[in-house]
């Protein structure tokens, strides 16, 4: 690192290999201790706000990162003699400069790049002190790159109204229109508390993103101790009523000590972090050897026509919304999954029930007719709930209280943290 303070507000970019990763390290440190990911599928998300950490990338590069890549560039490149040899300090800043873009813009700008310098860099990065042509290539390459950070349009313009506040995107309102919009019914309910039965008793489990605590009220009476992590004060607070013990939090930093926990449970939360994969290198952290991570996943599919309503009604609301499409995707889920077992975890898929239901068009449609997912913030209940109708008349789907049948399944993916076998297998250490 340069003796400059270059990256004081942010972790340091270049992992010190030397040295065993220590209690402190963040969930970044982690994510970049795996190597260079490349293979893994890029982000299909789309933002409507600009996550935070992005906020904080761009002001670390304007205020600390550029200028002194700025100063380096105009006194080299006016008077160096290319085979000169520049200092170690400035070697040291420049290559960070590099790994900071690297890491902070990479691709669509949501997909963390991995491993610190890119592989055209590296050699670079060996060299206590390079020559100025090098470090000429250099200051090209990081001027490149950082445009990824102050020029890839990953947010297309927040709608009015949506707040990029709390470190989530469920404010006040969405926390309010949430409930109602996911109703359940007592059989999902039943599901969950016969899952923690089996799965979760005795045990310490954490729940990511545990919202209102419509799952944790379910599983907590069966574990041997329950706590969850939300980063939204509403969700919270409109979650209150059944007790839980919910710390507020980043689910991509955690307040937990390492090892913490025998099982962590999510459904519907880790995709709706910033970076999900982030979550993931977190939950490896938090959950002790032998630890299961349980991802549930509710699985509808209503009677024909209607998910193809479904698709249309979220395009019209995400266009209304200010062009944006949902995040929440399953680009996610495999980037998530890919993620997980290529960090050795074991996996299993559990089909925990499967059954038919008749529900209202209204309650297939939940959190499109009352707009509650946080893609769609910038549209009022009234305006979904008409185009909802308006779309369901014309696909001769009836009104919002036609009913229609339809099979509902509760899945579980079951992610075990097995013991390390081989050096490949479990490729990094375990802090203990
Ligand atoms: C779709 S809701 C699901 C809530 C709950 N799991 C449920 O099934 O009702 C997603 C939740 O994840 C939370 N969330 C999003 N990003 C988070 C983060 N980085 N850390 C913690 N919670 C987060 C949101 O605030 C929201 O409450």
């Amino acid at each position: 690192m340069g003796g400059d303070g270059l990256f004081e507000k942010v972790m340091p970019v270049i992992p010190d290999r030397s040295k065993p990763p220590s209690r402190t390290s963040t969930a970044i440190d982690l994510v970049r201790e795996t190597g260079d990911v490349t293979d893994l599928p890029a982000c299909d998300s789309r933002f409507h706000y600009v996550p935070p950490w992005r906020v904080a990338a761009l002001e670390t590069l304007a205020e600390k990162v550029l200028p002194p890549v700025a100063d380096l560039a105009a006194r080299y490149s006016a008077a160096g003699r290319m085979e000169d040899l520049i200092t170690a300090d400035e070697t040291a800043t420049l290559m960070d400069a590099c790994a900071f873009v690297r890491l902070r813009g990479a691709r669509d700008g949501c997909t963390l790049a991995f491993g610190g310098l890119p592989p055209e860099l590296t050699e670079y990065g060996r060299r206590e002190r390079m020559t100025v042509r090098a470090a000429l290539e250099c200051v090209g390459w990081f001027d490149a790159n950082q445009r990824h950070l102050t020029t890839v349009d990953i947010a297309p313009g927040r709608p009015a109204g949506a707040q990029p506040v709390d470190g989530a995107l469920y404010g006040a309102e969405l926390a309010r229109r949430y409930d109602p919009a996911r109703q359940v019914t007592e059989r999902f309910n039943d599901v969950l508390r016969a899952f923690a039965k089996e799965f979760l008793g005795t045990r310490r489990v954490l729940e990511l993103g545990a919202g209102t605590g419509r799952v944790g009220r379910n599983i907590a009476p069966f574990a041997g101790s329950y706590a969850g992590i939300e980063a939204s004060h509403a969700m919270i607070s409109a979650g209150r009523r059944y007790g839980l013990d919910v710390r507020h939090g980043d689910m991509m930093a955690m307040p937990f000590e390492t090892g913490s926990f025998d099982a962590v449970v999510e459904h519907e939360s880790i995709d709706f972090c910033t970076e999900p994969l982030l979550a993931a290198t977190e939950t490896e952290r938090v959950l002790s050897l032998g630890g299961q991570f349980y991802r549930v996943e509710l699985e509808t599919a209503p009677a024909a026509g209607i998910s193809r309503l479904q698709e249309e009604i979220t395009a019209r609301l995400a266009k209304l919304s200010g062009g944006v499409f949902p995040y929440w995707t399953k680009g996610q889920r495999r980037r998530v999954h890919q993620w997980l077992t290529g960090r050795g975890f074991a996996h299993r898929r559990i089909r925990l029930a499967r059954w038919n239901e008749t529900r209202s068009l209204r309650n297939w449609l939940q959190g499109l007719v009352n707009a509650s997912y946080p893609s769609f913030s910038g549209v009022d209940e009234q305006t979904a709930e008409s185009v909802c109708l308006e779309l369901a008349s014309a696909a001769s789907m009836g009104d919002l209280d036609t009913t229609w049948d339809g099979e509902v399944g509760v899945v579980v993916h079951q992610y075990e943290a097995v013991d390390r076998c081989c050096s490949s297998h479990r490729p990094g250490r375990r802090l203990v």
